[in-house]
């Protein structure tokens, strides 16, 4: 197959004359040999302005978890459009997802909704400041919280700055910020109990909340050790803490009752996004009645022109009652599929010598590659995985992937979609073979 993209390359080239950078959002920038851009897409499968068909991981970055166009969605929104498409006011339908949220996942019973899960976690860091009247955030290393000033504290913090010290640094990626943001955090290591106690204790007094993504999705997919949620539950109720689950990319993913079902544990607050609206721009912050009490106030402000957008609600009631609707199915279907092409991948993987090691649920994945002379075993943290997962390497997999038909997120995430089938799982070994087959003569460690 070997695809070529020289129809996007001829876009993203004109682009550049007329959108900053080429494209939209950061990120999209890393996909190589260029930005691709889409024609169509139909359940698992997207086709490109090349004519190139993908079994697709990428999803979205995660939000088509009912795949691409489903037909009951696309109905869902247009019968929408003709009645109204912004209001900027109260409809039923706003009740009726809410509704669903609340009767879905247990420790929701209240929600407000945002267009995007960056406004969303915005919205929880004010709200736990004027609940507790405390002005840090605890969060972990590697955690992606969306793109604002706070959300992205310490989210990458580069191997130059770390040492022995217990306090992390803060550092943060984007040039631009408020700088005193970051003297409002206090970072900590996934999956490292002793270290989190350590900084609680050392910061006694002075966290409004601590923050985590319940799988760590965006960096490796890294599940959390037995206990780890549960320690993070005992130090919030220990020390009178707003517990912060970001459930952007495990919410509904993970089941009708999240992650925080999944893992057995009960947030004070959580962020939905992406599953949430199938695709469309939408999220949702929830939590106890006692944690949106500030909300409920108006003393932490909550506001914005598209919040509860019709379009986005119609979007949400489908997505939603398609999870009610599958029952036990979910996210058992996605688990299943998921963990028969991580063991394909491992497989066609070992007879190449690439030392490609699938981590995580199945629903969600990561391919961690390994380093040279890297520890074997699960990777545990974020620095664990910089120090083991080989990058460039993956990088190079990752095209290899896509011109023989296999779309995965650039930094390694793979996402399975209920539209994919033992049959789009079989398509995709038969092509991860070519393509690492490829990768294992080609690929040129850096010297
Ligand atoms: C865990 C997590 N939180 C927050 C966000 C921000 O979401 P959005 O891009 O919708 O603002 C993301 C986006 O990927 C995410 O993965």
């Amino acid at each position: 197959m070997s695809a070529t993209f020289n129809r996007s390359k001829e876009l993203f080239n004109r682009a550049q004359k007329s959108i900053a950078g080429g494209i939209n959002s950061g990120i999209r920038k890393l996909e190589q040999p260029v930005p691709v851009y889409f024609a169509k897409g139909s359940g698992p499968r997207i086709w490109d302005v090349d004519g190139n068909e993908s079994i697709d991981y990428q999803l979205g970055q995660g939000a088509l978890l009912y795949g691409h166009a489903p037909a009951g969605l696309a109905d869902a929104i247009s019968a929408q459009a003709k009645l109204g498409i912004h209001w900027a006011a109260q409809c039923e339908l706003e009740i009726e997802v809410a509704e669903r949220i609340q009767s879905m996942v247990p420790s929701v019973e209240l929600v407000r909704f945002n267009n995007c899960a960056t406004e969303a976690v915005m919205a929880a860091f004010r709200l736990a400041r004027a609940t507790t009247g405390r002005s840090k955030i605890l969060r972990f290393e590697g955690h992606y919280h969306g793109w604002g000033d706070e959300g992205l504290v310490g989210f990458a913090n580069p191997p130059s700055t770390w040492t022995d010290d217990d306090e992390l640094p803060r550092t943060h990626p984007s040039k631009g910020i408020i700088p005193e943001v970051t003297d409002h955090f206090i970072l900590s290591k996934w999956n490292d109990a002793g270290h989190l106690e350590r900084m609680v204790n050392a910061h006694k007094g002075e966290i409004a909340a601590i923050i985590f993504e319940p799988a760590l999705c965006n960096t490796c997919c890294i599940e959390p050790v037995a206990g780890f949620l549960q320690k993070i539950r005992e130090l919030c109720d220990r020390d009178g803490i707003l517990m912060i689950s970001d459930e952007t990319i495990t919410g509904f993913r993970f089941g009708a009752s999240c992650a925080q079902g999944y893992y057995g544990y009960k947030p004070d607050l959580s962020i939905f996004g992406k599953a949430i609206g199938g695709g469309t721009p939408f999220a949702a912050l929830g939590g106890t009645k006692a944690a949106m009490a500030k909300i409920i106030s108006g003393e932490s402000i909550h506001a914005g022109t598209l919040n509860a957008n019709p379009l986005c609600l119609a979007a949400s009631k489908w997505c939603l009652d398609e999870i009610i609707q599958r029952g036990d199915k979910h996210p058992a279907g996605t688990i299943a599929l998921g963990k028969r092409l991580m063991a394909g991948l491992a497989k066609i993987a070992a007879k190449h010598n690439i030392p490609m090691r699938p981590q995580g649920p199945g629903l969600a994945f990561h391919t961690v590659v390994l380093k040279p002379g890297a520890a074997e075993g699960l990777v545990l943290n974020y620095r664990d995985y910089v120090t083991r997962h080989d990058a460039p390497r993956w990088a190079h997999i990752r095209l290899m992937l896509l011109e023989e038909g296999v779309r995965a997120i650039e930094r390694g995430l793979w996402s399975i979609s209920t539209t994919h089938t033992d049959k789009d799982i079989d398509d995709t070994l038969s092509r991860a073979e070519i393509a690492f087959a490829r990768h294992a003569a080609e690929w040129k460690p850096a010297a």
